[in-house]
């Protein structure tokens, strides 16, 4: 029943953790969420039953969804004192800089789900965390524009509640076009889990020592920031339009090919995948039905990165590298199509990525087993020699 897959994944780990939720195959192009393909995932199913399956390792039954959902519901508001905690910050912060903040301060307002010796406490702490992370995000935004914070709303759908909390204004209701919910649920469903990648890491790295659910969240959410992980999409969307047009691409592949220019190509490449990653094929065809949707498949954004994409993949340096587009290749063209500005994707990646990391950090404390990590280092450091006094330098 329980797959023991055995397979080199072509890349040097840098320690191993041993998990039963998420699987890659690098060379096959193969993510799977407890065994499931994230390609039948990403089309069957919805963010929240994915939630579910992540965190207890099997589908749920009806009334185990319906139960899960309710507690979800029920969860989504954030304790009232926390408006204060957002408007401490500057208007022009970054959304990151704000749910970092946010997510490490709620140990100070959920004090019960900092006890991590309780089995019911961490469960609270999860749902917490999947429900709240998109009212934060949401207010992180409204607060980053100036407008007044929209409240979730328990009628509304995941995806559908999170949209409205961030393009609803007072003065007129925002109304969820369903292909916009569906797409942002896919996206949600894409970026949920992936094994060991360096924000997750770093959450079990943090949760090893016992430190409360929400400061190792806030932990995994800080190094998501990077434009290496997390932040390609925004830093992907920047780089199309710094392209602007097809007749630029040449340019900057030769910029991306040259060893001497840092400039990497946003977007491309990956530690595991070395033949291509699955959510990127998702992430296009999701790109074309919103994009459709708007009246705006001709947008030039994405034309660049289709042809960025198409030219990349017949050219020698990135055959030879292996280097294909990755789940942030596409998925800032359709944020942005939607309405977000590029500060708000990675926002959006740790919203979806929060129940990848609360499942990871689960399975580690509930394991009677599990002890503080301390990954073990290469001394290349000087061997050992004596003091001497600064008056002998
Ligand atoms: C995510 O780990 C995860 O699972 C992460 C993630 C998740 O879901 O959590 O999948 C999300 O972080 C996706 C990656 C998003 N980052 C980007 O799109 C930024 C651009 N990509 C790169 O910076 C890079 O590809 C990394 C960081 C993703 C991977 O870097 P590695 O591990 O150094 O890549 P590699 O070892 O496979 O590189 C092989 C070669 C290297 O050249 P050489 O040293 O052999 O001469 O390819 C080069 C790299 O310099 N290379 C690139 C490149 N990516 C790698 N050259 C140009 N453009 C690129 N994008």
């Amino acid at each position: 029943k329980t797959g023991h897959f055995t397979f080199d994944p072509g890349y040097t780990s840098t320690g191993s953790t041993e998990s039963a939720i998420t699987y890659i195959d690098g060379n096959q192009g193969t993510l799977l969420y407890r065994g499931y393909p994230i390609e039948q995932l990403a089309e069957k199913s919805s963010f929240l039953e994915v939630s579910y399956l992540l965190l207890n390792g099997e589908l749920p039954s009806k009334a185990e969804f319906a139960e899960f959902e309710e507690k979800i519901t029920r969860h989504t508001m954030l304790h009232e004192q926390m408006v204060k905690f957002f408007e401490g910050f500057r208007r022009d912060a970054h959304p990151m800089a704000i749910i970092c903040g946010a997510v490490g301060a709620m140990s100070a307002f959920y004090h019960d789900s900092t006890d991590i010796t309780d089995p019911k406490q961490r469960v609270i702490a999860s749902h917490r965390l999947i429900a709240k992370m998109p009212t934060i995000a949401a207010w992180a935004y409204k607060y980053s524009v100036g407008q007044p914070f929209i409240y979730p709303r328990n009628d509304l759908g995941f995806a559908a509640n999170f949209l409205r909390m961030c393009f609803a204004v007072p003065a007129e209701e925002y109304v969820v076009s369903p292909t916009m919910a569906r797409a942002m649920d896919r996206i949600f469903t894409l970026h949920a889990d992936h094994e060991q990648n360096a924000s997750t890491s770093t959450v079990r790295l943090a949760g090893s020592s016992h430190a409360n659910p929400f400061a190792c969240i806030a932990s995994g959410v800080a190094s998501l920031w990077g434009p290496a992980h997390g932040g390609a999409n925004e830093a992907c969307l920047n780089m199309l339009r710094e392209i602007g047009s097809v007749d630029r691409i040449p340019e900057f592949i030769a910029r991306a090919k040259d060893k001497n220019d840092p400039f990497r190509l946003m977007g491309f490449g990956h530690r595991v995948y070395k033949n291509f990653d699955p959510r990127a094929k998702v992430m296009q065809q999701t790109a074309h039905e919103v994009l459709s949707e708007l009246g705006v498949e001709n947008n030039p954004t994405l034309q660049v990165a289709q042809e960025l994409e198409r030219i990349a993949l017949e050219d020698d340096y990135f055959i030879e590298k292996k280097l294909y587009p990755n789940v942030d290749f596409y998925s800032g063209i359709i944020l942005d199509a939607i309405g977000f500005p590029t500060s708000m994707f990675t926002a959006i990646f740790a919203m979806a990525r929060t129940v990848g990391w609360i499942s990871q950090w689960k399975e580690m404390i509930d394991d009677p087993k599990q002890k503080i990590g301390r990954p073990r280092q290469l001394y290349t450091g000087a061997t050992t020699r004596d003091y001497t006094d600064i008056s002998d330098r």
